[in-house]
């Protein structure tokens, strides 16, 4: 029987190890960027930076004490409006959002202090608009299941390319053993599953929270590894061995 051959990244042929890293670095950034975007929106969703259980709850389960407008308007919007018209915006939430008085005393305040971001900035929920403010003011039930379903299936799919093509080139690698190579390469996927479990468990109960940090830090942590030594294998290991 022949025996199968599996190339190795070192003895890649240039084009080929010319498309791998170019697809490796791309990820690479684009998982920082990944990243950085969970810092800049859940990561503030409970007005401090960084990423916390506090946060992941607020994303995902909500705020059910109050509305999303309040959470804000002490949180990450607080130093936006002075006190006294933050306080009467919290008091038209509790109020139930009465749209008898949106012209006369919400409008003008969202108008001086808000909208000169909120109406322009894109991915910003434009809080100057009446039914926008609405929303904004119910009480936070967290991610919707149409924002859920939306963004899982997304994820989903979209990840899970990301994470085939990683562990194929990865599946070249050298120096791993079959074991460890396949453990690195299975854990990405499992860990996806269980970050997206996550999600609508922590939808649900907010003491899942701690399993969305598991999942998210589970598969950043294999796919660094397998970007990293993929790298190293092809475009540093071979010049090292020439020189010695
Ligand atoms: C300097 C720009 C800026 C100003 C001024 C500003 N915001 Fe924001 N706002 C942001 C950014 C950026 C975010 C997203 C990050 C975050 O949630 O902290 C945000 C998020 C929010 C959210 C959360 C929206 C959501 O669906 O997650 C609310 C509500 C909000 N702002 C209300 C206000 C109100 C009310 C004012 C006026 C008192 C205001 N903001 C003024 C930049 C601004």
């Amino acid at each position: 029987m022949k025996e199968l051959t599996w190339p190795t990244l070192e003895n890649l042929v240039l084009p080929v190890k010319a498309l791998f890293t170019g697809y490796l670095l791309v990820v690479g950034l684009g998982l920082l960027m990944a990243g950085g975007q969970i810092m800049l929106t859940h990561g503030m969703a409970d007005g401090k930076f960084g990423l916390s259980m506090d946060d992941l709850v607020y994303s995902y389960y909500g705020n059910r004490e109050g509305s999303k407008l309040e959470a804000k308007l002490n949180g990450s919007m607080k130093d936006y409006a002075p006190a006294e018209n933050k306080l009467e915006m919290i008091k038209w939430a509790r109020a139930g959002a009465p749209e008898a008085e949106w012209e006369s005393k919400i409008k003008p305040v969202t108008d001086q202090y808000c909208v000169a971001c909120h109406a322009n900035m894109p991915g910003l929920v434009n809080v100057g608009d009446k039914d926008t403010m609405i929303k904004v003011a119910e009480i936070d039930h967290g991610a919707s299941v149409t924002t859920l379903t939306r963004v899982s299936h997304i994820h989903l799919f979209g990840i899970s390319f990301i994470f085939f093509f990683v562990g194929l080139i990865f599946s070249f690698a050298t120096g791993f053993s079959p074991i460890t190579k396949a453990l690195l390469i299975f854990t990405p996927f499992l860990f996806l599953i269980l970050d997206i479990a996550a999600w609508w468990l922590t939808k649900m109960v907010p003491g899942f929270a701690w399993l969305v940090m598991i999942g998210g830090f589970g598969y950043s942590l294999a796919s660094t590894v397998m970007i990293f030594s993929s790298l190293y294998q092809m475009c540093v290991k071979p010049f090292m061995a020439k020189k010695a």
